[in-house]
């Protein structure tokens, strides 16, 4: 009984670590796969002078501002380009986590 219970949280610990790295990598590959490079650019840097660039932004900001837009709570012209965009209004906040630590952490 003991031996079990030892075992699953050796089991639970290995898997949060999995989980956490797996979550710091996924940031980039979210980016891609979820549009945000389409506007924001490759590196962060956006390449239409109305586009926010993302690179090194905080994270916590740019993770308020994606929450904010989707929700519709900030409204302008050009926000309606991310709440139109059926893959990125079905983003999670694990997801925008993700793609905002990301985002922070982009060197020059
Ligand atoms: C179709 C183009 C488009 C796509 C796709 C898109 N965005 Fe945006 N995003 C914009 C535009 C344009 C703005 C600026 C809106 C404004 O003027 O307020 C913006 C604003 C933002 C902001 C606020 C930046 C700031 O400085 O306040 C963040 C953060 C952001 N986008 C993140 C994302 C993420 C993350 C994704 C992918 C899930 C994404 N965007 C996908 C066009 C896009």
């Amino acid at each position: 009984m003991k031996r079990t219970a030892l075992i699953c949280a050796a089991a639970f610990l290995i898997l949060s670590m999995v989980g956490l790295t797996v979550s710091a990598q996924d940031g980039a590959t979210l980016y891609v796969h979820k549009f945000c490079t389409t506007c924001h650019g490759q590196n962060g840097i956006s390449m239409a002078p109305n586009y926010p660039n993302l690179a090194r932004q905080n994270e916590r900001y740019l993770f308020n501002q994606v929450k904010d837009i989707i929700a519709k709570k900030r409204t302008n012209k050009l926000t309606i380009l991310m709440t139109e965009h059926p893959v990125v209004v079905g983003i999670n906040d694990e997801e925008i986590a993700a793609i905002a630590a990301h985002m922070n952490r982009i060197k020059k």
